[in-house]
Formats: structure tokens, C-alpha cells, sequence
């Protein structure tokens, strides 16, 4: 049981955000951008968690795959609607076709990877920048998202891989990167963008 919340809080941490975007016009923003991108990207998992729960409950993991690719982008493109941001998610072994990094990103998930081999614990790895576009300011927000042994089921090597979850996978990302990865290695990024 313990192992069933463990996994699904980790799959709600980052399944959540599955490349969902919205923008909505900026109303008189009383909150620090930044302060509220970090705090979606710690509030938002815990909503997940008894969906995932329950189906990994209910019917195991190749079921959890379908909260990740489709209820979880839908409660990130709420999430982004409401507190007027954008929220991606980004991998340089990328799973999804949607969650190929920019130029930015892509920099920032190889700086990402350097500092884990440096020694730095990923979870704590997070950066922010503020860019122009568009003649507008935005403030840009990255947190890397780090393999946990939960995490293996869907995205390790063959011999930690869930069979039945890994014939889907295949089925669904016939151009999928997202395995062979060890805990502790990055698995990508939250990505966040919001007008200043
Ligand atoms: C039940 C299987 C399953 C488990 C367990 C799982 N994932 Fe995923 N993961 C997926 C699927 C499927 C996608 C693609 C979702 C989509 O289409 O947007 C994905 C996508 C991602 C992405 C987006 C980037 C990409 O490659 O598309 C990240 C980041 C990610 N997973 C991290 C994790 C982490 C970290 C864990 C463990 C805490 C985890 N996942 C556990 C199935 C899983």
C-alpha cells in the first residue's frame, strides 16, 4: 500500500503537468510571478495523487498511463488558465512528442544534468530568467524533475520495467526516449512562463 501512495505521488509530481499550455490576459497581478510559479509547481501534485492512486488501485499501472496522458494535462490546462501561466513539461529524452525542449530549455536540462554529476541533489535544482518577447516581459521558471525508484515501472531499464505498462507505452510512443533511466539521473523539467 505504502508503495501504491509512494508511486502515485510521484507520477501525480510529474505527470500532472503533461505539456498543457494556456495563456490568458493578465489581470491586475497583485502576486510575485515567480513566487507563484514556484508554488503552483509544489501545489499542483498533490491533486493528482488520489486519481492516480485510485487507478493504480483499480487496474495497475497500464491504467496510470492514461491519468498521466490525459487527465493530468487537463487539470496543468486548468491550472495554467486560472493562474494565467504556462506549464509544459520537457525531457532531453523526451517521451512525449510534445515535451522537446527549446533553445533555453535544452540549455538549462544539460546545465541540469552537469550540476546532478557535480553532486548537486536533482530536486533541488531550479533556475529562473526573465527574456522579452514579443516586446513583452516574461519571467521564465524551470525545476528539474529527478528519477525516483517509483519512477522505473515506466521509465527504466527492461529489467525494471512493468511489462504490461511497457507493451503500452511502446503502442502509444513509438518514438518514445523516456527509458532506460536510473534513479537519481534527471528525467526532465516542469517549465513554467508567465508575464511580468
Ligand atoms: C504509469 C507509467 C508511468 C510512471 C510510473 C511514470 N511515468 Fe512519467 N510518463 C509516462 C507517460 C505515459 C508519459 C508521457 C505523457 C504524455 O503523453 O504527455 C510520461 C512523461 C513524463 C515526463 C514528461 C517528459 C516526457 O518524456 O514526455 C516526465 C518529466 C516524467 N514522465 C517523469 C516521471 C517521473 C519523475 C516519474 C516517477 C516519479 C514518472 N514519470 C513515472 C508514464 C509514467
Amino acid at each position: 500500500m505504502m508503495n501504491k501512495v509512494m508511486v502515485a505521488a510521484g507520477v501525480a509530481a510529474f505527470c500532472l503537468s503533461c505539456n498543457a499550455t494556456a495563456q490568458g490576459q493578465g489581470a491586475g497581478q497583485t502576486v510575485d510571478p515567480l513566487a507563484e510559479m514556484k508554488e503552483v509547481a509544489l501545489a499542483m501534485p498533490p491533486k493528482m495523487i488520489k486519481v492516480l492512486n485510485d487507478e493504480i488501485e483499480k487496474s495497475g499501472f497500464a491504467n496510470a498511463i492514461s491519468v498521466c496522458r490525459e487527465k493530468a494535462p487537463a487539470m496543468a490546462k486548468a491550472t495554467s488558465e486560472a493562474k494565467n501561466m504556462q506549464i509544459r513539461r520537457v525531457s532531453l529524452r523526451n517521451r512525449s512528442p510534445k515535451a522537446v525542449p527549446d533553445a533555453w530549455e535544452r540549455q538549462v536540462l544539460e546545465d541540469f544534468d552537469k550540476r546532478v554529476e557535480a553532486g548537486e541533489t536533482p530536486g533541488s535544482l531550479e533556475v529562473s530568467k526573465e527574456f522579452v518577447e514579443e516586446g513583452k516581459r516574461v519571467v521564465r521558471y524551470m525545476k528539474a524533475v529527478p528519477t525516483q525508484a517509483e519512477c522505473l515501472a515506466c521509465h527504466g531499464t527492461d529489467k525494471h520495467m512493468n511489462d504490461e505498462a511497457h507493451a503500452k507505452i511502446k503502442e502509444l510512443y513509438p518514438d518514445d526516449k523516456a527509458t532506460g533511466y536510473r534513479p537519481g539521473q534527471i528525467r526532465g523539467a516542469i517549465t513554467m512562463k508567465k508575464s511580468i
